[in-house]
């Protein structure tokens, strides 16, 4: 199968359910590894308790963007990682890892793009008093939530629904909608490798 990384931030649910998906034999890959630029983010005390291997580097240690990537492409090359899945990693990817990983850099946002990128696309959506939301898997390019769009899913945001209430739903998506489409994205590009 297809080695790949995943990159996080925060809380890794994410993460987790993209593991779970593989040990249960839903996504064909390997995870082979996890990278984080907050080495006290919850989503290394995922990684230890599935018995994942963590690349922590905090960007503050390295003189420029290039110097930190630099590092995390040395752990990746040892792995020999062959795609990069970002989920709530909340850092642009810069040119050595994109130059690194050509099409091979995936990430998943919560809202309908290119409506809402950035940070807390959520909450964007509710002050704006939309209606639809939804979640977003897209190739990664240079700029912020942008590049094509791989598949996306809306959700109709019911009357006098709670925040919480709301995220609830959107990650619920992403657990599921994240797995299946890293399933057919490594099977599509094995495929094409053959
Ligand atoms: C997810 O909802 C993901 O879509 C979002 O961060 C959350 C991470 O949750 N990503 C972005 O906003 C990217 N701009 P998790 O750490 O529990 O997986």
């Amino acid at each position: 199968g297809i080695k790949f990384a995943v990159f996080a931030s925060g809380s890794g649910s994410n993460f987790e359910a993209i593991a779970q998906a593989v040990r249960d034999g839903r996504l064909q890959g390997e995870l082979v590894l996890l990278v984080t630029d907050k080495p006290g983010a919850y989503a290394v005390k995922r990684a230890e308790a599935l018995g994942i291997k963590v690349c922590a580097h905090n960007p503050k240690d390295f003189t420029s963007k290039s110097a930190y990537e630099t590092a995390i492409l040395e752990m990746l090359h040892q792995k020999e990682v062959e795609w990069l899945v970002l989920a709530g990693y909340m850092r642009l990817i810069g040119t050595v890892l994109l130059q690194a990983y050509p099409k091979r850099i995936v990430n998943i946002h919560p809202s309908l793009l290119p409506a809402f990128p950035g940070k807390d696309a959520l909450g964007q959506a509710i002050e704006s008093g939309m209606k639809v939301t939804g979640v977003t898997i897209h190739y990664v390019d240079e700029g912020m939530d942008t590049g094509p769009v791989i598949v996306q899913e809306p959700f109709k945001i019911p009357d006098g629904w709670e925040r919480d209430e709301i995220e609830q739903v959107i990650h619920s998506i992403e657990h599921r909608l994240y797995p299946e489409t890293l399933n057919r994205l490594f099977a599509e590009a094995l495929e094409e490798s053959k």
